[in-house]
């Protein structure tokens, strides 16, 4: 059965905007942000108007709802990934959850000489955090390459270093390629030849894959999953650090202050087990609410419903800029997996000037390295245009910003 557009757009106030250029908002930056549904905003208004209250300290009425409604959050995301709710780690995004298995697993773990292995792919979110450690600790990095041709990782790379590697983290689905990584084969080859006791751990980013996968998380068996709601319809400042129950016990706590602790005394304290021992300090508890309310609006949908039409639009969109004089696009979209971002740059035209008179017309384009540099470089660039599709938009909107791509680069090298 096919999205039906007119009713899906119409959860989303935003997308009726019309800009200062007199433009209807035609929104294509879902892979930085997705917009909200009226739900989202609805439950967390609700929660500010009627329950705002601190959570797991007192024992008066709002309390107590507000911990139950956030406590339901973590059970709703928890059900959505097909995982237990004692396994996910409330975070402010994938940037917190990947800097907390830096610093909580890997401070605790990781010894000078360790080999923690990272792709050219990644986010600087799962680059910079090991950089860190890995100065502090003598801990080296390994990173696998990325074909700048096919735009896939290197697995012989992956295979040749894995025997000697205590840590993974990768990227599931490139946010600038589109890319989705073979991450099944990286996790088992990762646990059965891993060089840290029984093989080694893994960390798998899903910012790009949540919004349009319906990951079973059980099934994909990575020791650590980060994840962000903003990406996925959610509010802004709330993800998770989702983990193996196991890898609760090799991790030490890292934020600590109030709600992660038993008891305190002057001299030592004692912690609170499960996710709770990670998450010091008042939480974010309307935006868990608002997360969770947001994976039950996703879960009126088929999710490879989504995917199917986020990928067309982003492959028929590919496939036409590719056409324009001048325009390259990066990406292979002729894979049925890869998502719905489409990176391009103009061989003249600077990707920030080409933004603007974008953004004149409407359309909300992102433009920048993507926090990618190292992948960048790998492409031979600076930076790109990025579209990003999302379950709301339309092959109207799709065909309105292919004609004005050609209209602006027409006149640009006219
Ligand atoms: C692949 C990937 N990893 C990590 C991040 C960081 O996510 P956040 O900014 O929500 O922490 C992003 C955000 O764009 C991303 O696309």
């Amino acid at each position: 059965m096919a999205l039906n557009l007119p009713s899906i757009r119409a959860d989303f106030p935003i997308l009726s905007r019309i800009l200062p250029s007199g433009r209807q908002l035609v929104y294509l930056d879902n892979a930085a942000t997705t917009q909200k549904p009226k739900a989202v905003i609805q439950a967390m208004t609700d929660y500010y108007e009627n329950n705002n209250s601190n959570v797991h300290r007192a024992v008066h009425t709002l309390a107590g709802e507000a911990t139950d409604a956030y406590e339901k959050g973590r059970q709703d995301i928890a059900d959505w990934f097909f995982v237990d709710r004692e396994q996910v780690i409330f975070t402010s995004g994938t940037t917190e959850a990947i800097n907390l298995v830096v610093h909580a697993w890997g401070r605790a773990n990781l010894k000078k000489g360790d080999v923690v292995l990272v792709t050219e792919m990644e986010h600087h979110a799962d680059i910079v955090p090991w950089q860190l450690i890995a100065k502090e600790r003598g801990i080296e990095i390994r990173f696998v390459s990325v074909d700048p041709v096919t735009y896939r990782l290197n697995m012989d790379e992956f295979e040749a270093s894995i025997d000697e590697v205590s840590f993974v983290g990768c990227v599931h689905t490139s946010n600038v390629l589109g890319t989705r990584n073979p991450v099944e084969e990286i996790i088992e080859m990762a646990h059965s030849r891993g060089n840290h006791g029984k093989g080694a751990r893994v960390l798998i980013d899903c910012a790009q894959a949540s919004p349009h996968e319906r990951l079973n998380l059980t099934e994909l068996n990575a020791d650590f999953v980060a994840v962000s709601g903003h990406k996925m319809c959610g509010p802004t400042g709330i993800g998770g650090l989702i983990v193996k129950p196991e890898m609760l016990d090799e991790m030490q706590p890292f934020m600590a202050g109030g709600d992660m602790i038993e008891e305190v005394f002057l001299d030592h304290s004692t912690f609170q087990t499960g996710p709770y021992r990670f998450e010091a300090g008042t939480p974010k508890i309307a935006e868990a609410i608002g997360w969770g309310v947001a994976i039950n609006y996703l879960s009126q949908f088929d999710m490879h419903e989504v995917h199917q039409h986020i990928h067309d639009l982003a492959a028929h969109t590919a496939d036409k800029i590719s056409k324009i004089p001048g325009i390259k696009v990066y990406g292979d979209h002729s894979d049925p997996t890869c998502s719905g971002v489409v990176s391009f740059l103009h061989e003249t035209i600077h990707a920030e000037d080409l933004a603007h008179f974008l953004d004149l017309g409407g359309f909300a384009v992102r433009t920048g390295h993507h926090c990618a540099q190292p992948l960048m470089r790998k492409l031979g660039i600076t930076a790109t245009n990025r579209t990003s599709f999302y379950l709301y938009n339309t092959q109207e909107e799709a065909d309105a910003f292919i004609t004005h791509l050609e209209r602006v680069v027409g006149r640009l090298t006219r």
